[in-house]
């Protein structure tokens, strides 16, 4: 299965499974994100826990090891522990594999980030040509965050549960892990919402706990996607890809929504294809007070790499004109 992916690009950037913890680092190309590791094994062990206090003697001469593991890949597939809620939005594309005879096996880390770590999953049926590649964002609980987001942001959504609420103002590690689950929900929701107002973002697979499953943007070998901001200037036609981001966030306004945190590393670029990506904190620009200049604030950024490759600065002004507008924040 694995060496399906030996000659890709990215799998050299990929730690597989079992190699030096200390070793390679992921490739980065934004120098301002922090590098942490985590480390996928640990988390698949979690999620395939027992209960170790059964003290039934039925049990004594069980084998201990995967009690109920899948009989290749790395876990079953999670799609059934997700609620109808936690699923992405109808119509469902046919890629999305939903067999609960599928297995997820994972290929690494795409790229590790300040809050969160995307790896390469492959969700398949095994004995079956099924297959299809995810990205899954898994927002990092307790040990290796950074809070950079969290104030502000998440202060005002209201939570029910006092209890939950104390934890996450302590940051006590229940607390880390219930605002690690507010991000993954928050942008879970965004992307559903986004995707269904058919802004070209990545299409929502699931959220379980922390971890998002998403469409992997990329090639069938595991290489992802380039960021706008790698994108190298033969690679580039700066007029079609403005043109396509004029397009999404002109969706985004009319819903009335800026991204928030949009620059050309929120931006992939796919044979010409562009796609929106890291929406947890999505502003409602009419709701906001400070709405307006998230959205100046969003369409500058990323105008100024456009500018920096020709785009005349008065296309960008135009934008965010027409953007406003959209959203109803002018006339
Ligand atoms: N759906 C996806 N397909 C391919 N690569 C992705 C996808 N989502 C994220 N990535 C890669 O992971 C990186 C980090 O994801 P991002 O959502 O921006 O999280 P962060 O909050 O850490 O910035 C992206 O810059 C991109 O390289
Ligand atoms: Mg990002």
């Amino acid at each position: 299965m694995r060496e399906r992916f030996a000659d890709s690009d990215s799998f050299s950037r990929i730690r597989p499974k079992g190699a030096s913890r200390r070793g390679r680092k992921a490739d980065r190309f934004d120098d301002a994100e922090p590098e942490y590791l985590y480390f996928p094994s640990e988390a698949f062990e979690d999620s395939q826990e027992f209960d170790d206090s059964d003290d039934s003697a039925d049990f004594e001469d069980e084998p201990r090891s995967a009690p109920d593991g899948p009989p290749m890949g790395d876990r079953w597939s999670t799609w059934d522990q997700s609620t109808p809620t936690e699923k992405g939005p109808e119509p469902r594309p046919g890629w999305v594999v939903t067999e609960l005879a599928a297995v997820d096996t994972e290929f690494g880390i795409v790229k590790t980030g300040k809050e969160a770590d995307v790896f390469l999953l492959e969700r398949a049926v095994p004995g079956t040509e099924r297959r299809t590649l995810m990205a899954a964002k898994r927002y990092r609980d307790s040990q290796h965050r950074m809070f950079h987001r969290d104030s502000g942001y998440l202060e005002g959504r209201q939570h029910k549960e006092s209890r939950v609420s104390r934890a996450m103002a302590k940051r006590t590690a229940f607390g880390k892990e219930a605002i690690a689950g507010q991000w993954a929900a928050a942008e879970f929701a965004a992307l559903c919402r986004l995707w269904s107002a058919g802004v070209a973002v990545p299409y929502p697979v699931q959220i379980t706990g922390t971890e998002i499953l998403m469409e992997f943007i990329g090639d069938e070998a595991g290489t992802a996607a380039p960021r706008l901001a790698q994108l190298r200037a033969e690679e580039a036609d700066v007029e079609d890809l403005w043109e396509q981001l004029g397009r999404s966030l002109a969706l985004l306004a009319y819903d009335g929504y800026a991204h928030g945190d949009l620059s050309a590393y929120n931006i992939l670029v796919h044979h010409g294809r562009l796609v929106i990506i890291d929406v947890p904190q999505i502003v409602d620009v009419v709701a906001n007070p400070r709405g307006l200049s998230f959205l100046e604030r969003d369409v500058r950024n990323v105008g100024a790499w456009f500018v920096s490759r020709g785009l005349p600065p008065e296309r960008v002004e135009a934008l965010v004109e027409s953007l406003a507008e959209e959203a109803r924040l002018r006339r």
